[in-house]
């Protein structure tokens, strides 16, 4: 499984209204007809979040919704891009001299950050330019991986015009590390489920070396995708790197407390692992070892015996340095019970007890206390909308992907799924104010959908 790379479809294109679409407006904006078409999916995280970058395991499945990109090779050296939203403005540059701005989370970045990715994998500065149409269909900010999607489509994009190869994996790796170009120190978990999804089963990711393991659903459930619409761009602020840098001093204090080399350590997995302990006993030493007053810088240079200009420079992200609160204990306690929580998952679903669509709604319900008091990423709204979506008939619900906005995931018994749907319409989304559209891609169920493909007219 290791080797395989993307598949490649021969399509009619007059049989799939979208593709056909694309095909016409592309034909419209470039004056011609594009060579192929690659899609990538977005995801929901069903458990395990913000602990990929710490290296632990997560469990999402890829949606519906995707990026699709119609391409056209060109003979110049110049990349034009468009996007069927009139929202994203036109583009286009040098496609060997790709400048990404980290200032701005602008829509063609995430493109650029996938072909750049492909380009320096294989060291090349003669890329022959290229014309692109995009059309995505991922709700934006919203938790559900529309940036990812973009850059992995790039990226096969990209290879696809070069005629080279890549597995999966290869693929998968390239995009995290190349999404980082945006300034945003994501883990691995949306370009590898991007990739390596299949239709009908979530997916348990393992990290370093990345690897999948088929995770079948129970049956008697449904996954429904509610969409808080609050947006939450993780580009846009320092939220989500900040995140990142607690856990790595966590890790670093932990790694310390413990008389374990440190400095060459960056997560929390590599304290586990040095430790060899289990995920329970790392919580119990994190008790030990951290306390829950937040730290300040000065604090953490004294524990670690370093200069406040080599936390900066050293250990801190650029968009970190000037932060003046880290919560190392509560962070940690989250990574070490959420990993611990994924693999309760997955074991449930393996073992399929009679109970585990109970069984499953706690551990997610319990995912989601730890997001809000222990990590601090949901949001006023987001929890309302899982309460809602608990006392409506969900087992379980809680917010997925990076948080702060965006949208929450809730497994409800497949008998109560109608109800469930028109319930929680009414109560969140038809407010008396009417400041929320009540449209449906807000409110849906979802299944497991395959992943990243490369489309040629039959
Ligand atoms: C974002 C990142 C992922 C992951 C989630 C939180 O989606 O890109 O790598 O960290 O947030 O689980």
């Amino acid at each position: 499984m290791a080797a395989e790379s993307p598949a490649m479809r021969r399509v009619q294109v007059a049989e799939h209204p979208r593709l056909l679409k694309l095909k016409e407006m592309f034909n419209s904006k470039f004056g011609s007809i594009p060579k192929f078409y690659v899609r990538a999916p977005g995801r929901v995280n069903i458990i395990g979040e913000h602990i990929d970058y710490c290296g632990y395991s997560v469990l999402p499945m890829a949606i519906e919704q995707d990026v699709l990109i119609a391409v056209e090779p060109v003979k110049t050296y110049t990349l034009q891009l468009a996007n069927t939203n009139p929202l994203y403005p036109d583009f286009s540059t040098s496609a060997n001299n790709i400048q990404i701005d980290k200032t701005k989370p602008l829509w063609h970045n995430y493109f650029l950050c996938g072909l750049k990715g492909i380009q320096e994998h294989f060291g090349l500065s003669n890329l022959t330019g290229m014309n692109c149409l995009v059309d995505g269909n991922i709700p934006p900010s919203s938790g559900l991986s529309s940036s990812s999607a973009l850059v992995c489509c790039a990226g096969l994009v990209t290879l696809t015009v070069l005629g080279r190869n890549l597995s999966k994996v290869e693929l998968a790796e390239i995009c995290a590390k190349s999404e980082r170009y945006i300034g945003t120190e994501g883990g691995g978990m949306d370009q590898s489920i991007s990739f390596l999804a299949e239709e009908g089963t979530a997916k348990l990711i393992e990290f370093s070396p990345l690897r999948t393991t088929d995770v079948k659903l129970p049956s008697g459930a449904v996954f429904v995708i509610a969409n808080s619409c609050v947006e939450m761009n993780k580009a846009a602020t320092s939220q989500f790197n900040i995140r990142v840098m607690e856990c790595r001093l966590a890790a670093k204090l932990l790694a310390k407390y413990k008389n374990l080399q440190w400095d060459n350590v960056l997560r929390l997995d590599e304290v586990q692992a040095k430790l060899g302990i289990s995920l329970e006993e790392m919580l119990l030493v994190t008790e030990d070892a951290l306390h829950p007053e937040p730290y300040n810088p000065e604090e953490i240079c004294r524990c670690l015996g370093i200069s406040l200009e080599e936390l900066r420079t050293q250990i801190l992200s650029p968009n970190t340095q000037d932060v003046l609160i880290f919560k190392l204990y509560q962070r940690a306690k989250h990574v070490y019970s959420e990993a611990a929580r994924v693999l309760q998952f997955k074991k449930i679903c393996e073992e399929a007890p009679e109970n585990m669509v109970q069984l499953l709604g706690e551990l997610m319900n319990q995912s989601h206390m730890s997001c809000r008091d222990m990590y601090e990423c949901s949001c006023p709204e987001l929890d309302q909308l899982v309460d809602i979506c608990r006392k409506l008939g969900a087992q379980g619900s809680r917010l997925t992907g990076a948080g702060w906005g965006g949208c929450a995931v809730s497994i409800v018994p497949a008998d109560k799924l109608p109800g469930f749907l028109a319930n929680v319409h009414k109560a969140y989304y038809q407010r008396s104010d009417g400041s929320l559209a009540p449209e449906k891609q807000n409110l849906f169920a979802t299944k497991p959908g395959g992943g990243a493909l490369v489309f040629l007219e039959a």
